[in-house]
């Protein structure tokens, strides 16, 4: 008998290497499809960088010393080398002769391979400069090449291919204790490293001579500053306002306004590094052309500089963690702004404002007024000084506050005279040339009409001898100079005009489509015609910010060149999903203008079905990640844009099955049931719950996961009894559809709590949360959160071990505050039944802090009723009346007027004065809670008259409550019979019954397997 094969290992998404569960068509964190084979790469095929080192006349060496001695300095040379090259990751290939091959990133690829293999070169220099024993001194040279290899199952010779030949034909050709690079690895350590090109090396057995540079020791200088003239009014106007608002507490608004090209980039700059800026901490921020389709991107980049400024704080969640919504971040934010100017004074400059989102020009908006405070008010949430100085081209029209403006004056002919000085070669003085130069300065600066970028770019057009005083604009001498570049250059600034920001050699080199030699050659022109100059970026690492040749060269391109470009910078944000926040949207905002160009260019072409199917695939991918941290508005918009490109069935059963489930969060239940209801006229089995097994192909679309979560959506809506629920869960289950089994686990839990069984509501709950950590968060990851924290404070668990769970809640959420603060709720529930009433009312006063930021009023009207549980246990009844009252206005003002009135029952049913509640019975519906409420108010109404028909509802509610399973959940309902049954006559029995009930409830959460512990 022959035993199975083992179940092969669950493949990673070929996009970005997450691992989805079986029935999965697409990624579940990229939106790659996963059903197609994987790229047809090799298996073992690496992307690695070579070091090829050998010794300079080892044989006259080896010849002239003892081979004892000449034994030992060969071993402490592969000793020496070794180390370097492991101490820097990499692996050493092997030993040919005297020669040792180092290879990085054939272990563990990383984005620094290459720079860690020079490194390790210059290490390996360096030490061996030491000299060896006896006095003999070796002399090495070092090939540093990139490219692919194929790996083999070996420890030596495990890297085969040309990559291994570039290296030893560079190294033949490296200056003696040197190292030459191909131009591969320039492409990859040159924003890092400083590189000198040399002449190519003719190198045997190479068609084309080998491009090489030296790469030095030492890091890459930053770029110069570019020149700076005049504007002395206005920076002095606006280091005055600014070093006035910086010694102000609260947000003073600046703006920076001038046409394209005047220099308020420049300006900025200059305020950064000016006096105005001393003592501040300044931030910058620089909005792009996209930031209206993914505002959450700039938001994110905001909250990484904030927290990077304030040590010990994390940023937001990358892929697939727990994210808060965007109002939460933009809510964080506006915390942090307040923290941090607290402590110091905080100058953030934003440029391009024009651009700004609506989700930022918000953040804005939300910094406390330093004028209120100026008025005598006290500023909120303890804001320090916060300067923002906005500078765009147009500023925009939707901020509440009008900043103050300052425009950007154009050059007077004085100061483009020396701005055309600074930037013109040395002339020679005197005689007819000097002549000349005076002549044209004077009528290129009159062309420029003061224009500094026109000016620029009419010297450069000047400076490669055409005198073009036709040129109308800015953009216009822009466009003459970029169509006299090279093709490789003008595809090089296209593809930064693509990305539309900021953008880095490693990200140039995987878009533009270019050989290695020609990116280089493209990128040595751009730079060498100071089109375009690397600066260093957050990261470190050099990034072209060259907008305006970029948007020109853009503007040039050919429609088709386009749309191969945004399709390269969606494959490439797409497949770094997994660990970029905000990468996802982007894609998909590249991926939809691929799709734009297409659709004018190629109708109905495949061409323009691939684009379809890729932006329909980003958009399903980024729509999921809104839903999972609870951004459903966006979630819906990006779900019926996926559906609109979607042509594959698939993809729009997906995004059908997230846009109705974030429809009917966004408490549309009309329209995600009535997608719901399209979409299965389209697939029987999603509407049937007795179908078939929607993972068999056909009616399924071949996307069971898309039906099974359709089908929990409509459940959720249009309820069809728990066995409907477990039929599903059975069939996801047995398809592997974690995601979809923990959506309708979460489902059959929320129906026991509704019938008041916490304890079955725990245990499947707690299996929707295994599941949903191993799905990774999505549909249905908040109410999972919220369900099973809840559960722990209401059923049986004792208060110790509850917490501990709930903590451990807590920290799976530390990066989504409302989610967070709402598991804060039922950990504060437990540490007041728990006996520690100031924790509970600290983690409540945290929740407010985050509920009333956001703006969420429904989730103040439950903050307050834990509020007021917590002040009832602690023995305060007039205190938990007050809650329940706050309660109430909330849930008015939420728009929830029958939850409003069961507050104000709660409230006086604590401290009944004033008129008695309406006493109307509850709806059929109604759970446990509204019934039991009810006949408490009916009875203590009766009591307070003396009549003896008090005891029929205390008996009714205490058979209700015998019907309820959690101890916790019957604390203070049966406090309250107690209290009741007390007060009423002829009741003691029921006093008695009530009280044994009360005991066994708090012994069971207080005492549990385990004495309670004070946390
Ligand atoms: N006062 C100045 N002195 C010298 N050069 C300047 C000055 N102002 C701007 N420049 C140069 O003019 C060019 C355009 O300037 P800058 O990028 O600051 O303009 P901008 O108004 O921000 O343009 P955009 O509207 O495209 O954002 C840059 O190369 C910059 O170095
Ligand atoms: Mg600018």
């Amino acid at each position: 008998m022959s035993t199975p094969d083992p179940a092969p290992p669950p493949a990673g998404c070929p996009g970005c290497g997450t691992v989805n569960p079986p029935v999965a068509r697409f990624c579940m964190a990229c939106g790659t499809p996963t059903a197609q084979p994987a790229a047809a790469a090799p298996s073992g095929l690496r992307f690695v960088t070579v070091t090829f080192c050998d010794i300079s006349g080892s044989t006259r060496l080896a010849t002239s010393l003892s081979p004892e001695l000449w034994h030992r300095v060969l071993g402490r040379y592969f000793a020496t080398m070794r180390g370097a090259v492991e101490d820097h990751g990499g692996r050493v290939e092997k030993f040919i002769g005297d020669a040792v091959v180092g290879v990085f990133g054939a272990d563990h690829p990383a984005d620094d391979d290459a720079v860690r293999a020079v490194h390790a070169t210059h290490e390996a220099l360096r030490r061996l400069a030491g000299g060896q024993d006896g006095g003999v001194e070796l002399s090495v040279r070092f090939g540093i090449a990139s490219g692919q290899v194929v790996l083999a199952d070996r420890d030596s010779s495990f890297a085969i291919g040309a990559v291994m030949n570039r290296a030893a034909r560079l190294q033949a050709a490296a200056p003696p204790e040197g190292a030459l690079a191909d131009v591969r690895t320039w492409l990859l350590i040159r924003d890092q490293v400083r590189c000198t090109a040399v002449d190519p090396v003719a190198a045997k057995g190479f068609d084309t001579a080998l491009q090489a540079w030296i790469p030095e020791p030492g890091a890459r200088p930053a770029a110069a500053r570019p020149p700076f003239v005049n504007q002395r009014p206005l920076l002095a106007g606006l280091t005055t306002a600014v070093a006035a608002a910086l010694r102000r507490p609260g947000g003073s608004l600046l703006a920076v306004d001038g046409e394209p090209g005047s220099g308020k980039t420049s300006v900025l700059r200059q305020l950064a590094h000016g006096p105005a800026a001393a003592g501040a901490l300044v931030v910058r921020l620089d909005c792009a052309r996209d930031d209206h389709a993914q505002g959450r991107a700039r938001l994110l980049e905001l909250d990484a500089a904030l927290a990077a400024a304030t040590p010990g704080t994390a940023t937001a969640a990358a892929g697939n963690g727990i994210a808060g919504s965007t109002a939460e971040l933009g809510w964080r934010i506006g915390r942090r702004l307040a923290r941090l100017s607290a402590r110091q004074p905080l100058l953030l400059l934003i440029d391009n404002v024009q651009w700004a989102s609506a989700e930022l020009l918000q953040v804005i908006d939300g910094v406390p007024d330093a004028r209120e405070a100026a008025g005598g008010h006290v500023v909120p949430d303890g804001c320090g000084p916060v300067v923002l100085v906005l500078a765009g081209r147009d500023l925009p029209a939707g901020l509440r506050r009008r900043p103050t403006v300052f425009g950007v004056p154009a050059l007077s002919a004085e100061h483009g005279h020396r701005l055309l000085g600074l930037l013109r070669p040395a002339t020679p003085a005197g005689g007819d040339l000097e002549l000349h130069y005076t002549a044209a300065s004077a009528a290129l600066v009159a062309r420029s009409g003061g224009n500094p970028l026109f000016l620029e770019q009419l010297a450069a057009l000047s400076a490669d001898g055409i005198e073009d005083l036709v040129a109308p604009s800015a953009s216009a001498a822009l466009g003459a100079r970029i169509e006299r570049l090279g093709h490789p250059a003008r595809r090089v600034l296209g593809c930064i005009g693509a990305w539309g920001t900021a953008v880095g050699t490693r990200e140039l080199s995987a878009t533009a489509g270019l050989e290695p030699a020609e990116l280089a050659e493209g990128i040595a022109e751009l730079e060498q015609r100071q089109l375009a100059a690397g600066r260093p970026g957050e990261d470190g690492r050099l990034r072209f910010d060259c907008r305006s040749p970029a948007q020109v060269a853009y503007a040039h391109l050919a429609l088709a060149d386009r749309a191969e470009l945004h399709t390269a910078v969606a494959g490439l944000l797409r497949g770094q999903a997994a660990t970029a926040p905000g990468a996802l949207e982007q894609a998909a905002v590249h991926a939809e203008r691929a799709l734009e160009c297409e659709r004018e260019l190629r109708p109905g072409s495949p061409q323009q079905a691939r684009a379809a199917e890729l932006a329909a695939g980003c958009l399903v991918a980024a729509a999921r990640r809104a839903v999972g941290r609870s951004d459903v508005r966006r979630a819906v918009e990006l779900a019926a844009r996926a559906r609109e490109s979607a042509a594959d069935p698939a993809l729009q059963l997906e995004a059908a099955a997230i846009e109705s489930y974030a429809l009917a969060a966004c408490g549309r239940t009309a329209d995600a049931l009535e997608l719901i209801d399209r979409t299965a006229q389209h697939t029987a089995s999603a509407a049937d719950p007795s179908a078939p097994d929607p993972s068999a192909a056909g009616p399924s679309g071949g996307n069971p996961a898309a039906v099974f979560q359709l089908r929990a959506n409509e459940l959720a809506l249009r309820p069809a009894g728990p066995d409907a629920v477990r039929a599903a869960r059975r069939l996801a289950e047995q398809a592997g559809d974690h995601a979809s089994r923990a959506r309708l686990l979460l489902l059959e839990g929320l129906t026991a709590i509704g019938g008041g069984d916490y304890r079955l509501g725990e245990r499947l709950l707690d299996a929707a949360y295994g599941g949903i950590r191993s799905a990774g968060a999505g549909l249905g990851t908040a109410e999972v959160h919220a369900n099973l924290a809840l559960c722990l404070a209401f059923g049986d668990r004792p208060v110790r071990d509850a917490l501990a769970r709930c903590e451990e809640l807590r920290r799976a959420t530390a990066d989504a505050p409302a989610l967070h603060a709402l598991v804060g709720c039922s950990a504060a529930l437990l540490h007041a039944f728990g006996g520690a009433a100031g924790p509970a009312r600290d983690l409540l006063e945290q929740a407010r802090e985050v509920f009333t930021g956001i703006g969420n009023r429904a989730a103040l009207a439950g903050l307050y009723q834990f509020r007021s549980a917590v002040e009832e246990w602690a023995g305060d009844p007039a205190g938990a009346a007050h809650w329940q009252r706050a309660a109430a206005d909330c849930c008015t003002e939420a728009g929830a007027g029958a939850a409003a009135a069961g507050c104000l029952a709660s409230a006086w049913l604590l401290d009944p004065r004033g008129p008695a509640p309406a006493g109307d019975p509850p709806p059929p519906g109604a759970g446990w809670e509204a019934r039991v409420l009810h006949q408490q108010v009916e009875a203590v109404r009766l009591a307070a008259r003396g009549d003896p028909a008090a005891r029929g509802p205390i008996e009714r509610s205490l058979a209700e409550l015998d019907t309820v399973r959690g101890a916790g959940a019957l604390l203070l309902p049966l406090t309250a019979a107690l209290r009741i049954a007390r007060a009423a006559p002829g009741c003691q029995d029921l006093a008695e019954r009530a009280g044994q009930a009360l005991a066994a409830a708090r012994a069971a959460k207080l005492t549990g397997p385990e004495p309670p512990g004070r946390p």
